[in-house]
């Protein structure tokens, strides 16, 4: 708890370009969270260089992506929106919880195994412990929910078994965190092959929705998403996973339940369904790039911002990370 407020913790990467998967799955429900919680979302740029990255590439990401978080409608004002690079708590917790986290158990992580095999020639350390700097993003704040797309849940659940392990030995020191998934979007799939899910790194463009595509690119390619032969728009993810995918998709932005959405669109065809879809998802992104446009001409407001909340990520990590330091043993500062 922070004041009377629990505590929600949620990042992003800032590599490739965000899609709608990362809002439909994340953002989107930040947005809807931030006001009841007190809330801290980072771009978490440490995790980005586990890929290799061009620097001034990602620094431009970084930035852009901490306006998306903003310009998507959370108020910086009263969440703390920062870099994971500038609270170095992150790093300092991670290596002792390091400590405490079994090869095993990495060795398991699905993701791990997926991002090995696509960068078989740089299959570093940080990768595979990259699970471990997740679970210190989160405890360090003492979070009590986060909201992520399922592709994170198994991170999530290795987050709190390292907690129970540590607090099993050094009694409560953290928070034990919840996931939270929205009702719908929880896990877009790809438009072109509904059996993977909608990645930032697809080769094919047509195969996401990226945050900046405008209106007809959305349209175009909302046409172009693959479906099947048969004209009925019934949510059925085992007979008809493109079709269900846009279903998913339109419930999510719209606020309505696949039931209403079948009824909605009951005796159309295809045509007219993917327009709708189109048409409701950049009626979503319009405003989100007319802030974003506002935000980028705002150069003092976002330095602003990235001081302040930067400096409080800093002040609540290292709180946290003091207590887990004293419990391990490592001496005391003497000041
Ligand atoms: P990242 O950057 O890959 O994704 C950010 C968020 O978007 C969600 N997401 C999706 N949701 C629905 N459908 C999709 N197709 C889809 N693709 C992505 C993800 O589930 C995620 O919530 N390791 C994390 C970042 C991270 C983090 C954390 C998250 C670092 N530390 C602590 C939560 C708490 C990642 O790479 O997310």
């Amino acid at each position: 708890m922070i004041g009377d407020k629990k505590v929600l913790f949620s990042g992003m990467q800032a590599t490739g370009s965000l899609t709608l998967g990362n809002y439909l799955g994340a953002l989107k429900n930040w947005v809807a969270l931030s006001e009841e919680y007190e809330c801290f979302y980072s771009v978490v740029d440490l995790h980005s260089i586990t890929v290799r990255q061009d620097p001034a590439e990602l620094r431009k990401k970084a930035r852009n992506l901490l306006m998306l978080y903003i310009a998507a409608g959370i108020d910086p004002e009263k969440n703390c929106l920062y870099y994971q690079s500038h609270a170095s708590a992150h790093c300092e917790l991670a290596w002792i919880l390091d400590c405490f986290t079994y090869m095993g158990e990495l060795n398991r992580m699905t993701q791990f195994k997926d991002k090995s095999a696509k960068h078989a020639d740089n299959i570093n350390a940080g990768l595979f412990t990259y699970p471990v700097l997740m679970a210190a993003d989160i405890l360090l704040y003492q979070a009590d929910v986060v909201p992520v797309g399922k592709d994170q849940l198994q991170h999530l659940e290795l987050t709190r078994d390292i907690a129970n392990r540590f607090n099993s030995i050094y009694g409560d020191v953290f928070t034990i965190p919840e996931p939270y998934l929205g009702k719908a979007g929880a896990k877009i799939m790809s438009l072109q092959d509904p059996s993977k899910k909608m990645s930032k790194s697809d080769e094919n463009p047509n195969a996401s929705i990226y945050l900046t595509d405008d209106k007809d690119t959305i349209i175009r390619k909302f046409k172009r998403a693959v479906t099947d032969s048969d004209s009925a728009i019934r949510y059925d993810v085992e007979n008809k996973p493109g079709v269900s995918n846009l279903i998913e998709i339109y419930g999510a932005v719209t606020n309505k339940s696949f039931e209403e959405v079948e009824k909605e669109f009951e005796g159309k065809g295809y045509g007219d369904f993917k327009l709708a879809v189109g048409e409701a998802v950049a009626d979503i992104l319009e405003p989100l790039h007319v802030r974003f446009a506002e935000l980028s001409a705002d150069k003092a407001y976002i330095d602003k911002i990235i001081k302040e909340n930067g400096e409080k990520a800093d002040y609540y990590s290292k709180k946290t990370l003091r207590k887990v330091q004293k419990k391990v043993g490592f001496p005391e500062r003497i000041r």
